[in-house]
This record gives structure tokens, sequence and C-alpha cells, in this order.
């Protein structure tokens, strides 16, 4: 059986380590797309050169010509520009759009059958105009962040209590931006939640209000460190995991900007949400029930995403 094929459609810093990791797990062979000249065949070239002493087995090819993304099974979808410090991910709506189109038309006319996970931001805007100008469908383009939010969150609780991140559970839905929602009740550790983690006295309320907001800017704090770019290996590790999750047909209960149809009171919109992804891409939206006080903080955030999406639309008016 031929491996997978798996296409990075941007070779930036999330695409270069996209590439590392894919090869490094053989998860297939590797086509680094990106318009710039020489840098994703000098990636490519750099991380087959890594093969033999790390010993996968993996072709890398780097290019711009879309016809080597022919048949891909997965893009995952980095091109267009990071946020620099000061910028919000809303910041980069124009450029990025633009960026989207001419993906969209590669993806739809080189990989139709493709499973394709964005990363571009803003992201639930980016993702929805991606599977407008690709004409794929909707359970087969998704968008990476609740992934990477939630394990941000994940991370901090983990440092809080003191305990392994492999025990401690966490949700964040909603936008990919400064109202997304991380969700106390139904992040837990060792499977206790942790408003009951609160009233232990494992930690106190300010404590963890404060983790939910550092969370809601964790994207932003490492581009304030970094000063040149945003994260990349975080956000990688988090759409290989996605990536993963459909080659490998594992069912994972994840949450990512997905397309709800009719569920958790929403109907027609990319947000983030939980899902199961399998072999038939996003296979379900999980409809949780949320309190009065979490509807509000999801409502808020749906409309944020919702006026991204209008901005597209008065931008590129063959956006329906
Ligand atoms: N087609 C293909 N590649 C493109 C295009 C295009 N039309 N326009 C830009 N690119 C490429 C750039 O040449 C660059 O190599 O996209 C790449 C982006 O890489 P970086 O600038 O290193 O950005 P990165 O940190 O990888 O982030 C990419 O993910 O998290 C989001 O906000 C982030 O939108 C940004 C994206």
């Amino acid at each position: 059986m031929a491996r997978p094929k798996i296409a990075l459609i941007g070779a930036g810093m999330i695409g270069g380590t996209l590439a590392h990791m894919a090869a490094m797990k053989e998860l297939g062979d590797i086509v680094l797309f990106d318009i710039a000249e020489g840098m994703p065949e000098g990636k490519a070239l750099d991380i087959a050169e890594s093969g033999p002493s790390e010993g996968f087995d993996a072709n890398l090819k780097g290019t711009q010509s879309y016809a080597d993304i022919a048949g891909a099974d997965v893009c995952i979808v980095t091109a267009g520009v990071p946020r620099k410090p000061g910028m919000s991910r809303d910041d980069l709506l124009g450029i990025n759009l633009k960026v989207m189109k001419s993906v969209g038309e590669g993806i739809k006319e080189h990989a139709p059958d493709a499973f394709v996970i964005c990363i571009t931001n803003p992201l639930d805007a980016m993702v929805w105009a991606l599977q407008q100008f690709s004409g794929l469908p909707a359970n087969k383009v998704c968008g990476m962040a609740g992934v990477l939010d939630s394990a941000r969150f994940r991370h901090f609780l983990a440092e809080e209590f003191g305990v392994s991140m492999k025990d401690v559970t966490a949700f964040v839905l909603g936008g990919h931006g400064d109202t997304m929602v991380p969700l106390a009740r139904y992040s837990t550790v060792g499977g206790i939640p942790l408003p009951d983690l609160v009233e232990m006295g494992w930690t106190t309320q300010d404590k963890l209000d404060a983790i939910i907001q550092r969370t809601r800017d964790g994207g932003a704090e490492i581009v304030g460190l970094l000063k040149t770019g945003s994260a990349y290996y975080a956000p990688a590790t988090s759409a290989i995991e996605m990536a993963v999750a459909y080659l490998k047909d594992q069912k994972r209960v994840l949450p990512c900007a997905a397309y709800v149809e009719d569920a958790l009171g929403l109907k027609g919109l990319y947000v983030g949400v939980p899902t199961v992804i399998g072999a038939n891409g996003v296979e379900k939206v999980i409809d949780i029930k949320m309190n009065k006080d979490e509807q509000a903080m999801f409502d808020k955030s749906v409309d944020a995403v919702k006026g991204l999406v209008k901005a597209c639309k008065e931008i590129d008016n063959t956006l329906a």
C-alpha cells in the first residue's frame, strides 16, 4: 500500500515544523508548498537529510507548483502572514483572505479528496473562506485552534496543580480569539471538574480566573516574547494530532473549528466546538449543554466570528 501523502500549504515556521514532525512520525510522504522560491526545497532537503540519523522513511519535496500536491490525503494550511507584536489575529483578515482564495482553488483542482486542516488566522473566518473557495464538503475542512487552546489551558493547569498534564483534560470552545471560551466545568484533573477543585481548596477562584485569562492571551504571550512571529511548535503539534486522528480513524474527541449545521444553538457557522475526528473527517459535532453564563460567553464569541465572516463577504463579494 502506498504511503499517505501529506501536503503542507505554507512552508514557514509552522509548515517546516509540521514537515519535521510528520517525517519523524512516519505519517507519509510530505510535500512542502510555498510561494517563496527555494525555501520549501531547502527545508525538505534539510529534513530528508535528518532521516538517516533518525531512521525514518518518508519522501520530502519542496515546491511552488500546486500540481505536486495531487492526490494528497491531508492538506495542512498555514499559508499567509503571522502576527507581529501589537497585532490581533483579526488584523490579518484582508491579506490572508486573498491567500485562502488561491489555496482553496489549488486544493479544489489537485487534492479534492483531502482532509483539510486550516491554521491560518483569523482562524474561524479563514477556515470558512477556505471551505467556500475549495468547495470541499464541510466535514473535510476544519480549523486547528481548540486543540491548541486546550493544550495551553492544560499546561497552565498542570503547573498550578503540580500534576502530570496527562491527567488534566480541558475544554476550550468558541472563536480562536480574545473571546474564546475555556469551560472550567468541563475541564478536569483526574476526572474532578475544576469548580470542585476550587471547593476542595486545591486552588482559588482567583487563580483559576487568571489561568483562564492567560489561556485566552496564550498566543499573544508567545508573540510578545518572540517579537518576530507567532507560536509554531504547539500549533504544529496540535494539527498533527488532528491529522493522525483522521489518518488512523481514531475517532478522537477534539475541539476544532468545524462547520456547525445545527447544534449548540447555532445554524450554519464555522466555530470552535467539540467534535469527533475519524476517517470521514469531522464525523460529529458534540451538542453539549451549557449553563447561562457559559452560553453568554459562547454567544459573544460566536458574534465576534460572525463579524469576521461579514467583513470577509464585504472584501470579496464572490463569497456567499
Ligand atoms: N501561498 C502559499 N504560501 C504563502 C502564500 C500563498 N499565497 N502567501 C504566503 N505564503 C507563505 C509565506 O511565504 C510563508 O512561508 O506562508 C508562509 C507563512 O509562514 P510564516 O510567515 O513563517 O508564518 P507561521 O508562523 O508559519 O504562521 C502561519 O498560521 O498561526 C497562524 O497566524 C498565523 O496566519 C499565520 C499562519
